[in-house]
């Protein structure tokens, strides 16, 4: 048995997504959620800036005895999952990879659409792993640089995000793919919005649930898993404003959120 927590980690509340799928199919396990909400949005910045982030948050769950990280940001995922990897001693998960074999898996007319920040489309990480999984599926990228302002802001299900969805979505339903990957994990808190624009036909992909099922197998492989028996605990800490992610996280956790710290990353 190993009693020591997971830990997850975002730009802000998108990655509460993943928390939760992790909470439903990890219910014995402990976790620690870290929002870097005092740099939000990632998207836009350069990937070597997302790096050096993503590189001391972690190194911050690290130093706090996580056995095992989650980047649950897939910018960060973009630009730093190898040097996350080279540079923790704990195994660290990426969101990319779950959701490139499932867009894969999905695709009937081998054409899929990705949605995501500017930083994870100029990685180029989609094109690479989709392909890796089926060299002859084409990727047709969109970046959707004001997607997560929006959906962190006071009106995430209003009519400036159904615009905002509107014109992403455009380019693609004109390349006539059949499947959209949502490559930031705050888009599928917008899920209703995304399926009414795309319709029923096109099958929308995100990484919760794979993300989820990845953290549990890599437990069980590695025997690191705590007492199935028990009831697992989780908390919650950011670099921002801790009212401010109080009321996001209770929007969008869909379970009761206790006291949020906050805290400093860098060493
Ligand atoms: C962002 O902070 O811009 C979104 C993070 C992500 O890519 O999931």
């Amino acid at each position: 048995m190993d009693a020591r927590p997971i830990g997850v980690f975002d730009s802000g509340a998108g990655g509460l997504t993943v928390l939760h799928e992790c909470l439903v199919t990890l219910p014995h396990e402990d976790f620690t959620y870290l929002g870097d909400g005092a740099r939000l949005p990632y998207g836009p910045r350069p990937l070597a800036e997302i790096r050096r982030f993503a590189l001391e948050i972690a190194g911050y769950l690290e130093r706090q005895g996580v056995k095992l990280v989650v980047a649950a940001c897939n910018s960060a995922t973009a630009a730093a999952l190898p040097d996350l990897q080279r540079t923790l001693s704990v195994p660290v998960l990426g969101v990319i990879q779950p959701e490139a074999r499932a867009a894969a898996r999905a695709t009937r007319n081998r054409r899929v659409g990705l949605m995501a920040t500017e930083a994870t489309v100029a990685s180029g990480r989609y094109e690479a792993m989709i392909g890796a999984a089926d060299a002859g599926v084409e990727v047709v990228p969109v970046a959707c640089p004001g997607l997560v302002p929006l959906i962190e802001g006071d009106d995430p299900f209003g009519e400036a995000t159904v615009a905002a969805v509107r014109e992403v979505a455009a380019p693609l339903k004109a390349a006539g793919v059949d499947t959209v990957v949502l490559g930031c994990t705050h888009y599928p808190l917008i899920r209703p919005i995304l399926q009414r624009v795309f319709g029923r036909d096109v099958t929308l992909v995100f990484s919760a649930d794979e993300t989820a099922r990845e953290v549990a197998e890599t437990l069980a492989r590695k025997g690191i898993e705590n007492d199935p028996g028990r009831e697992g605990s989780y908390r919650f800490l950011t670099t921002g404003d801790p009212d401010a992610f109080r009321s996001m996280g209770s929007r969008f956790l869909q379970l009761p959120i206790g006291t949020v710290e906050q805290v400093a990353v860098a060493d």
